[in-house]
């Protein structure tokens, strides 16, 4: 018997209950995230408040915009367009939006409001946003920059996790007719493509290329352990923006390499099926990143749907089981229950861990992470059935 097959799926009444208590924490937690955003992640379980300063700071709307979709109480849908306006006001007056995460700020907080409850504020910004991503576009490489000072060489590099802001193109050029949109995010997919996996289906942080030639030079680790392992939210990153780009392009070969990426991720699980922060780690005392299993379940049971669409349904039938199990894990050993000495929602997340071969400022290690806790939201509202996605 492997590994997986050992382990217990979710069940309905799992789902319900980890759905319920997770809109319990945030009823909670409205009073103070109305008009002040939540940190990235917590300190000893507790988020502090924040400015709309942060690439994480669409998280917590996503998430109230999904406590309003399953319990239909308006205070969520109220709060979540307080947010719509902060973000309104911070892409006009281009308040910390020097880099690509547009999508994951204008997702699942404007994308969401517009298409929810057809917020024009949302749309708006969201497309505003959308703009802003379409400024870090580098044609000589054909990708989108992450961070830093466009063009300078050591900021030559796009990373893994913009598989996420894409989705935030493609609706925008559907939007607007505009295919401007569609074409970076087909161009930046071409190169990730390219560069960013190994041959054992591993996937590289960051890949950097030559600003002159727009040719490959080298992958490198920014938040993994080291530049040849594979970070465990990387990983995870690749495995739902491979499903989710052949949802947008009908692209066979993201899905079909969707598969292999997520064989190596299932391949490094640990006993418990909670991922180290970096797959390299597969027993001991390393922090976890409860986070990326929540972000492949989401890849799992939105390639299930696609599975189904295709007609095949045995893959399907297995994606949406593997999904249950990671999700079993993360109810049985990381969800926080209401009452708990915390207001995140599941443990053990692990944002930035310091090690001595990668480049990251140590912040965030085995903590609620405010990503972990909208995509445990969103991978068990996909798996009640019938959700039109934010992405
Ligand atoms: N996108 C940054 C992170 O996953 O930490």
């Amino acid at each position: 018997m492997t590994l997986l097959e050992r382990h217990a799926e979710l069940s309905e009444t799992e789902r319900k209950t980890a759905l319920d208590d997770s809109c319990a924490i945030i009823r909670n937690n409205v009073e103070t995230f109305t008009y002040r955003c939540q940190n990235h992640s917590s300190v000893n379980n507790y988020y502090p408040e924040r400015d709309n300063d942060e690439w994480t700071t669409g998280f917590w709307p996503g998430e109230l915009w999904l406590a309003y979709e399953h319990t239909g109480d308006e205070l969520f849908s109220h709060v979540a367009q307080i947010h719509v306006e902060s973000f309104y006001h911070r892409i006009v007056n281009k308040i910390a939006v020097d880099h690509h995460d547009m999508g994951f700020l204008y997702t699942p907080s404007c994308t969401a409001a517009w298409k929810l409850v057809g917020s024009d504020r949302g749309r708006e910004a969201a497309l505003l946003a959308a703009d802003q991503l379409c400024t870090r576009y580098q044609g000589v490489g054909r990708f989108i920059q992450a961070w830093g000072v466009m063009g300078e060489r050591e900021n030559y590099r796009y990373i893994i996790d913009c598989l996420l802001n894409l989705p935030l193109l493609y609706w925008a050029s559907e939007e607007t007719g505009d295919n401007r949109y569609r074409e970076i995010a087909l161009a930046h997919t071409e190169t990730t493509l390219k560069y960013s996996f190994r041959d054992d289906y591993s996937c590289h942080h960051t890949f950097f290329l030559d600003p002159v030639t727009g040719e490959g030079v080298r992958g490198e680790t920014n938040q993994g352990h080291d530049s040849k392992s594979s970070w465990a939210r990387g990983q995870a990153w690749a495995i739902y923006g491979l499903v989710l780009g052949y949802q947008k392009t009908g692209n066979r070969s993201l899905l079909d390499l969707f598969e292999p990426v997520s064989e190596y991720f299932l391949s490094r699980l640990p006993a418990d099926l909670v991922p180290y922060w970096d797959l390299i780690f597969t027993e001991g005392d390393e922090p976890r990143d409860s986070s990326s299993s929540s972000i492949v379940a989401c890849g799992f049971l939105a390639a299930a749907e696609s599975f189904d669409e295709l007609g095949e349904a045995e893959k399907a039938g297995m994606y949406r089981s593997l999904a249950k199990k990671l999700l079993k894990a993360l109810y049985d050993h990381c969800r926080v229950l209401p009452g708990d000495d915390s207001n995140g929602l599941v443990y053990h997340g692990t944002y930035s861990k310091k090690s001595p071969y990668n480049t990251c400022t140590p912040e965030g290690v085995d903590e609620c992470v405010s990503w972990g806790d909208y995509y445990w939201m969103e991978a068990l509202t996909r798996l009640g059935g019938g959700w039109e996605p934010y992405w």
